[in-house]
């Protein structure tokens, strides 16, 4: 026998710590946290496990308990108090986001990223205004009882993206009015993080950055969010304005044009299915590069383990350090609480 190079040497307990290439840490990690204008209290989110929406009030106390864990941020969304055509309770200043962004930054010291996007806010569920085309569909569609043959394939039937920049505009400046830390816009409209930069740097907010979800692809993984969040588009699908799951050049275009246009980090999303798009662009860019470990990504292995088919805490860690050896430095999971409390546990 004459094996010489032997990886197992680096296997034993003493020495396998000091070889690791990669530390998963509960700084990395960003909490998703659901605020919901029509609670009275917290309402469980049946198909996210340990999940709620809480309502306005609560809303400190359940940061407080994500910081309790070791998780310093968080991600909020909001579920508003009534949806219109144009998404308007999106940039209220007594909206469910900018009160609760009030009351989390009195009575907190958690790093509050808002998602900012109109799929909830919106009565059609779509990520922005529509088309005067997708709009007469649309009243088609609710005095029919279905949609026409056909309607879905017409390319008219979209968001109007120039006209929605001008929405995203209003919500970021009154999210960063009521006190976020970061914006994250993720409804996928072309020059959405210019107009936000623009904006911001207009209005005096310099110092608050962006963090594109410039690399989002049109998934099936976000069905439990749509539920979480009542953000299903009640015609068509987003395919229009989120990518295909197909491209991966695209990816890199995209992450480019966000990076240009003044992002301060990169999302990707999903984080599972597309771990070679994270490594992409890690590889394309020198800014942070983020993935969202999303709803259908933790529901499913809340069900198995449901199942007694895996182990719970050790699936969602090893998911969540190979998203980070992938190559994201951030991770948003609604994992991140129990996540960090077994990292903590371990030291
Ligand atoms: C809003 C938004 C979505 C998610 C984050 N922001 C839903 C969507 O695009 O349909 C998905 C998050 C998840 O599934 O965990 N645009
Ligand atoms: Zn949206």
């Amino acid at each position: 026998m004459d094996i010489t190079k032997r990886p197992r040497r680096l296997r034993s307990d003493g020495v396998r710590p000091l070889v690791s290439e990669t530390a998963l840490s509960p700084s990395d990690l960003i909490a998703p946290v659901f605020v919901d204008a029509t609670a009275d209290e917290r309402v469980p989110i049946e198909s996210m496990p340990g999940h709620e929406r809480v309502p306005v009030e609560g809303i400190a106390e359940r940061v407080r308990e994500v910081r309790e864990t070791g998780v310093e941020a968080v991600m909020l969304f909001g579920i508003p108090e009534e949806k219109d055509e144009r998404g308007t309770r999106a940039w209220a200043d007594n909206g469910v986001v900018q009160r609760a962004l009030r009351r989390i930054s009195e009575e907190t010291d958690a790093y509050v990223i808002t998602d900012l996007c109109f799929c909830e806010y919106t009565s059609h569920g779509h990520c922005g205004i529509l088309t005067s085309e997708a709009r007469e569909g649309w009243e088609e569609l609710r005095s029919s009882d279905g949609i026409e043959e056909g309607a879905e394939e017409d390319p008219h039937m979209t968001v109007d993206n120039d006209a929605t920049l001008e929405l995203i505009e209003r919500t970021a400046l009154s999210q960063a009015e009521a006190g976020a830390d970061m914006i994250a816009p993720s409804g996928m409209m072309d020059g959405m993080v210019a107009t936000i930069r623009d904006t911001l740097d207009r209005e005096g907010f310099t110092e608050v950055p962006i963090m594109s979800y410039a690399v989002k692809y049109e998934s099936a993984f976000y069905g439990p969010f749509r539920d979480a969040a009542d953000g299903a588009p009640s015609f068509g699908d987003r395919r229009h304005y989120q990518m295909d799951p197909a491209n991966r050049r695209e990816a890199i275009r995209e992450a480019r044009l966000d990076a240009e246009q003044g992002a301060d980090a990169l999302m990707v999303k999903p984080a599972l299915p597309y771990l070679d798009i994270v490594r992409d662009v890690r590889e394309t860019t020198d800014l942070p590069v983020a993935a969202y470990n999303v709803s259908g990504e933790y529901a499913m292995l809340h069900a198995a383990a449901g199942k007694g088919w895996l182990d719970l805490e050790a699936v969602a860690a090893e998911s969540l350090l190979s998203i980070k050896r992938a190559g994201a430095d951030l991770i948003l999971t609604y994992f991140a609480e129990s996540v960090a409390e077994t990292l903590s546990a371990d030291h």
